[in-house]
């Protein structure tokens, strides 16, 4: 019970910055012999969840892979759809949003989203702006790599020295800390770059569970998981 995986885990020792690689709608779908479409809608339900979840054990920072650079490359009808859906969920998400003193942020080449998008996040974001109790990073349009080569021209151009500490800061990331604890849904092992720079040291955790399954309990299951690694960071 929920209740239980909650009780199970150690405030005390909480990832700081969880990631969520929220994969495996498609295939959601396929077995209940429906469209692709239906399971990134059954999606949001979870994405909800762990907001919500996170919140309530008190996880300061969320991020959430939900398109990446290399997802222009699916059936233009299935990009439609997404972008329709998430212009959808940030029209509705708001008020809960603000209700929860929740700001939102996002990761990711904003510019090549539609332009009615781009307004939304910007709207969302600046009402957003002085909430306190937890960061929701949405990645959109995000690809690590192309964020790694965007963050060395910007440092070149700088003209800073050349320090791991100076590359961050053209980041997107640049105010967050890295990810603790790295999840993917799905049963796919990889990382379908994805923060290649932040998870560095992340402790990363696998499920089969397909992401609209995934709740409250199973994002529970991989704290508990989480807090009972040992980080070493390379030393002893
Ligand atoms: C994740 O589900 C959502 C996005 C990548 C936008 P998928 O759409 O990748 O679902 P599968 O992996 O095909 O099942
Ligand atoms: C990764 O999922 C991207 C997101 C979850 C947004 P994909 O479904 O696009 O990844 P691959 O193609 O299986 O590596
Ligand atoms: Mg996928």
């Amino acid at each position: 019970m929920l209740k239980d995986l909650i009780e199970k885990i150690d405030r005390n020792r909480l990832p700081q910055h969880i990631a969520i690689i929220m994969d495996g709608n498609g295939r959601w779908a396929k077995k209940r012999g429906l469209p692709r479409t239906f399971g990134h809608r059954a999606g949001i339900k979870s994405v909800r969840a762990v907001i919500e979840c996170c919140r309530e054990i008190g996880v300061k920072c969320l991020t959430l892979y939900a398109f990446s650079a290399e997802n222009w490359q699916r059936p233009r009808t299935e990009i439609f759809f997404l972008m329709s859906l998430l212009s959808e969920y940030l029209k509705k998400e708001l008020k809960e949003l603000q209700e929860n003193n929740i700001h939102l942020i996002t990761s990711g080449d904003v510019s090549g989203l539609p332009e009615k998008i781009q307004k939304q996040i910007e709207e969302v974001s600046c009402l957003t702006r002085a909430n306190s109790k937890m960061t929701l990073n949405l990645a959109l349009n995000y690809g690590s790599k192309q964020e790694i080569v965007n963050a060395i021209k910007g440092l070149v151009k700088s003209k800073k020295e050349i320090t791991e500490k100076n590359l961050s800061q053209f980041l997107y990331t640049k105010d967050l800390p890295d990810p603790d604890l790295l999840i993917r849904t799905s049963g796919e092992l990889r990382i379908s770059n994805f923060m290649l720079w932040q998870i560095a040291y992340s402790e990363l955790y696998f499920t089969p569970v397909l992401w609209p399954d995934f709740s409250k309990d199973e994002l529970c299951k991989a704290i508990i998981d989480y807090q009972k690694r040992e980080r070493r960071f390379g030393a002893l």
